[in-house]
This record gives structure tokens, C-alpha cells and sequence, in this order.
């Protein structure tokens, strides 16, 4: 056992860890706290900016089946997910769940994978909100440079070459401001997410309440446009089409995860975290369909290829709309603000639960003494993902995250199989129905949109993973805690400097 990477770690120990430290998270979220922080992570770039492209060159008006789609193979992954955060409601979300049921490695393997669905989530929608930002600004008489407001990298494909740009100064600094409320409290961050959750979401409603009466239902037909090939060889359209759209589109739902990483700090988390995860999904994808259905029904498909859908369809339904064009540029930046944060808030929980197990070093681990929040992995978060905003383009970064997160979805669902069989008479306070049918099926839609993104995302995808197996062994596998038991210091005395 004591070589055995594929080790696990008892629930009731993982518990009992989280609730000793003295110093450790403390718990204030309620459920509506966490729903509103689901809602805060889901809404953004996804439906502001993706459908247009994905409803153009994928599906044409069944990207409403692909918003289905995705959110079904959401729904199967949140019910196991929502078992694991009510069973184990500590910090490390996916990352701890691994660690209960497969084992110290492939817990290490989630933890760093996630590091793509959060770390690299933040960066890559706090490139979309400087555009949005900047835009908006624009709208109101002031100009930014290009030159310190878009990515000094450009990839080709092949390579990366020089914009001419300096820096993407917006991302970086919204990334800091986050970051540094996120040091001062969860409640605080919590409280500034509300505000700008109701702000989006009523922006949504709006578009949505007054979109409908533009729709011209000629522009539904046909719902399915039929299969094209193109010049390259790759098609559009058709079932295929509709699918790769749920590829695409599966970066809209990411986020609702989040909540689970805030379980440590939740009142009532075993009751409260299905609550959080589940409602903030369901709400997401009512709006998201009826989103699509809106745009897709004033705007032909065929012409929804910009990076602005929203603000097309409020053109082309004519002066009507153009009350709504303004508070929809604040709805995009007030949504893709609040991703980034809950973004920047889940990742430095991960890391302090990697830390508290001996995989990360100490410091990552790091509770402030006054705040309670674990200021030094939230600023070691911050500074990383500000760099890769201020540096890097937003195509490159979208896939890499959603190959990451879909992956981690995976996982959860196959560790739920593993958990029932193992450890049967754990408490659950919820129970994923239909085990193993829903996880079987979450297993099979998530990794069917993994199958669908392309291949230099996969290979992306298999040399970060590459990379964390050889700091595994480097340095996780002799620092582990779990192999050195006589080492492992009470929670308090670790978390606090
Ligand atoms: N779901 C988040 C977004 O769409 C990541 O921006």
C-alpha cells in the first residue's frame, strides 16, 4: 500500500480533515449563494459570442438540439457530481472525489486537468469580456488602443506569430481586480456576484421577452439544413452538424462545476450543493434555448458568423430593439465578469486541497489569518491567468478549456460507478438516479463532444496532461500524505502560516 499511487482516502477522513481546521474555510454560502454563483460561472462568452458561429458553420437553427444535447450530457454529469458534493462537501471538488474513489494518481490527474477548466477559463473569457469591454466603451465615446487591448500572439495553426499588439491590458486587469476581491472574502465576492448575476440574467430575459415578437419563423426552415460538404472535406450541418454544435456550445454550460469547489464554505452543503449545481443548470439551459431560438429565428443562420450575435439580431429586428443595445454590451460585460471570478475563485480551492494532501507545496494550501480565504494559491491563480489573458489569443484557449472540463465531467460520472460498488453504505444525502445508467450516458454524451473537438485540441490536451504526470512523480508522489500518515499534520496547523 505504501507505494501505491492508486491509494485512496477515506471519505470519512476527508471530511473529518475539511471540519478540524480551526483556521481553515469558513461557512457561509446558502443555496441561493450557490445557485447564483452556478449562474454566475454559466452565462458569458458561451451564449454572448459562441452560438452565432456554432448556429453558422454547425448547425444552422438545431443548435437548439445541440443546447439540448450539451446541457442533457450536462444534466447526467451534474447528478454525479451533485452525489459526490452532497457525500463529500469539502474544497477540492472533482480533484476529492478522484482521490475517494480512484486513487491518489488519477486524483492528481483530475486535479491538474482542472486547472484548464478553471485557470485557463478565467483567462479565456476575460479575453472575451476586454473585447466586450472595449466595445463598450467604444459605444460611449472612448477609444482604447488596439496596441494595449488585444493579444500580442496570433496562432496560425501551425505557429504562433506577432499581432504587433503589446498587451490585452483590460483581461489582465479585471483578472487582478477579481483576484483581489476574491483575497478579501467569499462572502463579499458572493455578495458582488449577485448584483451582476441579476444584471445579466434580466438582460437575458429582456432579449429574450422582447427578441420574440422580431422572430420570423420562416428563418426556422429548415430546422436541419441538410449536410454540406465543404471545399476541405469536412461538412456542416445535417446530424453531424448538430452535434459538432453541441461541441461547440458545451463551453456555455461550463462553470455550473464551480459551485462544488465552494463546498467547504457552504452552510448546509450536503442539501445545498445539488440545489446550487442542479438549479443554476436547469435555469442556464431554459434561457439558452430560448436564447437560440430567438437569434436564430430574426437572424437567418447563415448570417450569425460574428462575434456578436446578440447586438446582430437587435439590428436586424430594427429600430424596435435599439433601446436594448447598449444594456445588452453591459449584460455581456457584467456576464463574462462574473464567469471569470467564480472561475478565479474555484481554481485556488483546488489547489488548496492538492496541497493539504501533500501534492502541491505548502504555501498553496495558505488560509488568510483575517479573510479565511486561501489568499496565496488565489494569487498565485491570478497572476498566472492574468499573463496567459494579456498574452494569448481567445480561439486557441476555448477548446483546450472545454476538452478539459468534458474530460473531468467523464471522470466524475465513471467515479460514481466505482463509489457504488466499493463503498455502497456511504451515507448519500443525494443519490444520482439511475446509477449506472445516467452516469453510463454522461460518460458517453461527454466523451462523444470530446470526439467532436479537433485535433490539435486533443494534442493540447494530452501534453498538459504529459506535463502534470512528470510533476506527479517529481514531486507529488514523495510528498504525498496519504503514503506518509505519521506526517500529515492536523488541517489547522497545515493551512495557516
Ligand atoms: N460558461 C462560461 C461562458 O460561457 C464559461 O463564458
Amino acid at each position: 500500500m505504501a507505494n501505491n499511487i492508486f491509494a485512496t482516502k477515506s471519505v470519512d477522513k476527508l471530511i473529518k480533515e475539511s471540519e478540524s481546521g480551526k483556521h481553515g474555510l469558513k461557512r457561509t454560502l446558502t443555496a441561493s449563494h450557490l445557485t447564483m454563483l452556478g449562474v454566475g460561472a454559466i452565462i458569458g462568452a458561451g451564449i454572448f459570442v459562441l452560438t452565432g458561429t456554432a448556429a453558422a458553420n454547425a448547425a444552422g437553427p438545431a443548435i437548439v438540439i445541440s443546447f439540448l444535447i450539451a446541457g442533457l450530457g450536462c444534466l447526467f454529469a451534474g447528478l454525479c457530481y451533485a452525489e459526490f458534493a452532497s457525500m463529500i462537501p469539502v474544497a477540492g471538488s472533482a480533484y476529492t472525489y478522484g482521490y475517494a474513489t480512484l486513487g491518489e494518481f488519477i486524483a492528481w490527474i483530475i486535479g491538474w486537468d482542472l486547472v484548464l477548466e478553471y485557470l485557463f477559463g478565467a483567462a479565456t473569457v476575460a479575453v472575451g469580456w476586454s473585447g466586450n469591454f472595449v466595445s463598450l466603451l467604444k459605444s460611449l465615446g472612448i477609444t482604447i488602443p488596439t496596441a494595449i487591448a488585444s493579444a500580442p500572439l496570433a496562432y496560425n495553426g501551425a505557429s504562433f506569430e506577432a499581432t504587433g499588439t503589446i498587451i490585452n491590458l483590460p483581461a489582465i486587469i479585471l483578472i487582478l481586480v477579481m483576484t483581489a476581491l476574491l483575497v478579501v472574502g467569499i462572502q463579499e465576492s458572493a455578495k458582488f456576484n449577485n448584483i451582476i448575476v441579476v444584471v445579466k440574467v434580466a438582460i437575458v430575459l429582456l432579449v429574450i421577452g422582447f427578441g420574440f415578437q422580431y422572430v420570423n419563423s420562416a428563418n426556422w426552415e429548415p430546422f436541419i439544413p441538410a449536410k454540406e460538404i465543404l471545399s476541405d472535406g469536412s461538412s456542416r450541418y445535417g446530424w453531424q452538424g448538430v452535434v459538432a454544435g453541441a461541441a461547440i456550445v458545451f463551453f456555455s454550460y461550463i462553470g455550473f462545476d464551480a459551485v462544488s469547489t465552494a463546498a467547504q464554505e457552504a452552510k448546509n452543503p450536503q442539501r445545498d450543493m445539488p440545489i446550487g449545481m442542479l438549479a443554476s443548470l436547469g435555469v442556464c439551459t431554459l434561457l439558452y434555448v430560448l436564447m437560440s431560438l430567438v437569434l436564430t429565428g430574426i437572424v437567418p443562420y447563415e448570417s450569425l458568423n460574428v462575434p456578436d450575435p446578440v447586438l446582430l439580431a437587435l439590428q436586424v429586428a430594427g429600430p424596435g430593439l435599439k433601446w436594448l443595445y447598449f444594456l445588452t454590451g453591459v449584460g455581456a460585460v457584467a456576464g463574462l465578469a462574473s464567469v471569470v471570478l467564480v472561475m478565479l475563485m474555484a481554481q485556488p480551492r483546488i489547489f488548496y486541497s492538492m496541497s493539504r494532501d501533500g501534492l502541491l507545496p505548502g504555501f498553496f494550501g495558505k488560509v488568510h489569518p483575517k479573510y479565511n480565504t486561501p489568499y496565496v494559491p488565489t494569487i498565485i491563480t491570478g497572476v498566472v491567468a492574468a499573463i496567459i489573458a494579456g498574452i494569448f489569443p481567445i480561439g486557441l484557449l476555448g477548446e483546450l478549456v472545454s476538452i478539459g472540463t468534458l474530460l473531468a465531467f467523464v471522470i466524475v460520472c465513471a467515479g460514481i460507478i466505482v463509489l457504488r460498488r466499493t463503498n455502497p453504505d456511504l451515507k448519500r444525502p443525494f443519490k444520482t438516479p439511475f446509477v449506472p445508467l445516467v452516469p453510463i450516458l454522461g460518460i458517453l454524451i461527454c466523451g462523444y463532444m470530446m470526439v467532436n473537438l479537433g485535433f490539435d485540441t486533443w494534442i493540447r490536451l494530452i501534453a498538459w496532461m504529459g506535463i502534470g504526470v512528470v510533476i506527479y512523480f517529481l514531486y507529488g508522489r514523495k510528498h504525498s500524505k496519504l503514503r506518509k500518515p505519521s506526517e500529515a499534520p492536523s488541517p489547522a496547523k497545515e493551512l495557516v502560516s
